[in-house]
């Protein structure tokens, strides 16, 4: 088992140069979590280092309503991906020292929120979400991302903890439990099994166990 400790001497690093780690995963597999876990711990041991969710590129409610997506919300094409590669690139080609805004996501509205953090002197920055890996044919406009990253880890959790942890996000949220069991059956699910097609796309894949980590 590995802890976080440990994670974070395999994160890439370059001297000099800004280095994007991702995690990818399926909905609910704790990937904010390990984020804030590896960032807090890199930023324990000296280094600059702050999490991206790919969260923020939500698109608004309003412009999914428009589209007739709304329901679908959580999809690929409900995000706007195109924004979500310039401003990867943005993360790599900006010097350290000069702003990169990142928007990010406010579950209590269930909205982006522009410009939630500003990235300046950060050298290592964790970028986490669940699309990540995918290639064109799989959803258009996500391909890029990968080539962005210095590498890509995979989180995975066995589907019935996703199923748990996902029924309980949507219950606390103000579902009932049938309009919670439709949202994870229709639509979560069938994202973790988009995800789960790309799992072997990442450098390495992990899954918690008790306190720590195991590889595979
Ligand atoms: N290692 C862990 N052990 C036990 N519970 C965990 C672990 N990591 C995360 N969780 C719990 O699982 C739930 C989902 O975690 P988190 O929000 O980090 O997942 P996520 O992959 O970011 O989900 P999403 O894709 O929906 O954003 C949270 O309730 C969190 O506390
Ligand atoms: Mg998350």
């Amino acid at each position: 088992m590995l802890s976080v400790t440990d994670l974070a001497l395999r994160v890439p690093r370059s001297p000099g140069r800004r280095c994007l780690l991702g995690i990818a995963g399926p909905p609910g597999a704790g990937k904010s979590t390990l984020a804030e876990r590896l960032s807090a711990e890199l930023t324990r041991s000296g280094l600059r280092a702050v999490v991206a969710p790919m969260d923020g590129y939500h698109l608004r409610n309003e412009v999914l309503r428009a589209r007739g997506a709304l329901a679908r919300k959580g999809e690929p094409d409900t995000f706007d991906a195109a924004g979500f590669v310039t401003d990867l690139r943005a993360l790599r080609e900006t010097p350290i020292g000069e702003p990169v805004p990142w928007p990010l996501f406010d579950r209590a509205i269930d909205e982006p929120t522009e410009g939630g953090v500003v990235v300046r002197d950060k050298d290592i920055v964790v970028v986490e979400g669940n699309y990540l890996l995918l290639t064109d044919a799989e959803a258009p406009g996500w391909a890029e991302v990968g080539e962005l990253l210095d590498a890509c880890w995979y989180l995975d959790a066995p589907r019935a903890v996703l199923t748990e942890r996902l029924l309980h996000r949507h219950t606390a949220g103000g579902r009932s439990a049938a309009e919670a069991t439709v949202k994870v059956t229709d639509s979560d699910l069938r994202n973790a099994d988009l995800v789960a097609a790309s799992r072997h796309r990442a450098d390495q894949v992990l899954t918690a166990v008790d306190a720590g980590y195991r590889i595979g």
